[in-house]
């Protein structure tokens, strides 16, 4: 028998140890989670997405009553992002979610359908994705998606 142990790293920072530019990624995200609608869950998501040529794109979750035709906050901005600019790498991805009482106390991670749609996006571009997971409390920060997806399914197994 072989023991296979994956290691995945995250930094967790407070907002005021982020540098400007991050910081301003955060911000964005918190501010799409008023542009969401969720009239059934009552959970805010906002995404923002730093591209390669400077411009920010960002999305919320948008809800429906046949829920699954619903879409989360990550898989809106990252879809919209590479519909509008196809060429452009996403350099960061920043998520900030509120419940009625607030923003989290803890960082909300992307459910695993996003996770796949952010490994895609990244490898679509051959290059890591920052990931910013924003709560009250610490922001994770991750250097890519295999710190999210480990031992994840990805097209490079289609082509075998
Ligand atoms: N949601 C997101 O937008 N992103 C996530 O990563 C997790 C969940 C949304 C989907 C739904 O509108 C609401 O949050 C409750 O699940």
């Amino acid at each position: 028998m072989k023991e296979i142990k994956i290691e995945i790293n995250i930094r967790a920072l407070r907002y005021e140890e982020l540098d400007e530019k991050d910081r301003k990624l955060i911000d964005a995200a918190k501010e799409a989670t008023a542009r969401s609608y969720a009239p059934y869950s009552h959970f805010s998501v906002g995404a923002a997405a730093l591209l390669a040529n400077g411009v920010v794109v960002t999305g919320s979750n948008q809800e429906n009553a046949a829920y699954p035709s619903g879409t989360c906050a990550e898989r809106t901005t990252l879809f919209y992002a590479n519909s509008q600019y196809p060429d452009q790498a996403v350099d960061t991805l920043a998520i900030a979610a509120r419940s009625e009482t607030g923003y989290l106390d803890s960082p909300i991670p992307p459910c695993g359908a996003c996770r796949q749609v952010l490994l895609e996006t990244e490898q679509r571009f051959h290059q890591p994705m920052r990931i910013l997971l924003y709560s009250k409390n610490d922001i994770y920060v991750l250097e890519g998606t295999k710190d999210l997806l480990p031992l994840s399914f990805g097209g490079e197994y289609l082509k075998v």
